[in-house]
């Protein structure tokens, strides 16, 4: 028997979300001994006598580890294992085996047994025995979370693309994500910079440490160091208790600095030193500190003409450009447009319930245009769109002005000469593109353009259903 104090630790690791647990043995004293020990150690139990009563089980439970006899009445005890694998491949399966049948068990673990435990074994030996199994769960659950926000369906966990330029980018991510170095993200406004930050941090294995970012473009000087290096008590004015800095409070974790190329000249100098050796000396102190974070930088400038101009220190951008991770600008991968703007909705439709489609021509003018603010231009004006449209589906005329324009350029034969437009067409855009501008108060439009409500609600049908 053994003492209760030496199965708290399995109980404890087992017992808060109870795993279920199957002894499969022809044998009662063996199956009801498993039973017993596992059910003192926190485990839901379930027994079979023989592999067909196994299979009836795994039906109808969720079983997380098995303990199985490989000498089992009228079956392969391999083929029993096969059958197991097969029906539920997450299980952790730890055969048992007599003296004699050492070798099949070895061939059970090149067909997905986990571990085997010679017979006859002790309670204590099971006890060890299941810690191990309880561990390997916790490992490839782990695992499992991890690969599955790593990879949805349309793309890197929240980053939406299946272009082949967002692939070789989320290749890079997850290379980044498992290193410790700099990583300086670059590419235009609106392109994704600090959701790929997000993501090297979240699928790396610090992903339960502190992600910080620090917008040095949007802070006064003094307050960057402060910010990043914290100070002393009594350093500023007012100061009556000392700060932490934002290096010290992402301590294991990260910190990401956002327009990197804003930050000032003599900061530059003290973050590379901070960087360097690694440790941080507070504003107003003396004593330094230790810290130990991972530096992910971005900007949308061109740092090696910052670096020529010297407005950047050479030195520094060596060192943050160890890795760089260079997002195209969404004209350049176009492909994505779909999948970006059915994101967009899918996001309204969760968030706020309002649930759109877009039609085809209002998808194509979204195509043909050429996105200076790139995703979070696009992002806007589906959700502008969205809350603009009058019907189910988003029309052109719903979109903001520049992406229609564009539309309506398309005509080869208009490109020659003064462009005609219809009459009714103007009207459309004007009274849509008047809304827009009012945010969406089609009252005060209907006023302001001289027709009655009910004659703008028409019209606003009438363009909902020309689909
Ligand atoms: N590939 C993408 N998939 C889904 N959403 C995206 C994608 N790229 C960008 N976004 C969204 O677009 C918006 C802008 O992204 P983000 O803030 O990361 O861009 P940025 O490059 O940091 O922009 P800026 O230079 O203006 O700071 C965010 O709301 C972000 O969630
Ligand atoms: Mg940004």
């Amino acid at each position: 028997m053994i003492a209760t104090s030496e199965i708290t630790t399995t109980r404890e690791i087992a017992g808060a979300n109870l795993l279920n647990l199957l002894v499969v043995d022809d044998d009662r004293a063996i199956r009801e001994g498993c039973r017993d020990t596992a059910h003192i150690a926190g485990f839901n139990t379930f027994i079979a006598d023989s592999a067909e009563h196994a299979g009836k089980i795994l039906e109808q439970q969720a079983i997380d580890i098995i303990l199985l006899d490989l000498r089992l009445p009228g079956v392969n005890g391999l083929d029993a294992l096969k059958t197991i694998k097969s029906r539920r491949p997450n299980a952790v399966v730890i055969v048992m085996t007599g003296f004699a049948t050492v070798p099949s068990a070895v061939q059970a673990m090149k067909f997905g047994a986990f571990d085997y435990i010679s017979k006859p074994f002790t309670l204590d030996e099971l006890r060890v025995m299941l810690e191990r199994a309880i561990e390997e769960l916790r490992i490839t659950t782990e695992k499992r979370v991890l690969r599955e926000r790593l990879r949805s369906k349309n793309g890197f966990g929240s980053i939406v693309g299946r272009s082949p330029e967002m692939e070789k980018l989320y290749r890079i991510i997850a290379k980044a994500a498992q290193s410790t170095h700099p990583v300086l993200i670059t590419g235009e406004s609106g392109t994704g910079k600090e959701l790929v930050a997000r993501s090297i941090h979240y699928s790396g294995p610090c992903h339960d440490k502190p992600f910080i970012p620090v917008d040095c473009g949007s802070l006064v000087p003094s307050l960057i160091e402060s910010e990043l290096f914290g100070y002393a008590r009594g350093a500023v004015t007012g100061a009556i208790r000392s700060k932490e800095g934002l290096l010290a409070i992402a301590q294991g974790g990260t910190v990401f600095l956002d327009e990197v190329s804003e930050l000032p000249i003599d900061l530059q100098a003290k973050l590379l030193r901070a960087i360097q050796e690694k440790e941080i000396r507070p504003v107003g102190g003396t004593k330094r500190l230790p810290i130990n974070v991972r530096i992910l930088a971005a900007t949308n400038r061109d740092l090696e003409e910052a670096v020529a101009e010297g407005t950047f220190r050479r030195d520094l951008y060596f060192r943050l450009n160890v890795l760089t991770l260079k997002i195209p600008p969404l004209r350049d991968r176009k492909q994505d447009i779909p999948l970006l703007a059915e994101h967009f909705l899918d996001r309204m439709a969760r968030t706020s319930g309002v649930s759109r489609t877009m039609s085809e021509e209002a998808l194509r003018a979204l195509e043909q245009y050429d996105w200076p603010g790139n995703v979070r231009e696009l992002e806007n004006s589906v959700d502008r769109a969205c809350a603009l449209s009058s019907g189910p589906t988003i029309q052109t005329g719903d979109l903001p002005s520049p992406i229609q324009n564009i539309h309506h350029r398309i005509p080869a034969e208009a490109s020659s000469g003064p462009r005609i437009i219809p009459l009714c067409d103007m009207e459309k855009q004007l009274i849509l593109r008047t809304i827009d501008q009012l945010k969406g108060d089609k009252l005060l439009a209907a006023r302001l353009l001289g027709i009655g409500k009910t004659t703008l609600y028409r019209k606003l049908k009438e363009y909902a259903g020309e689909d």
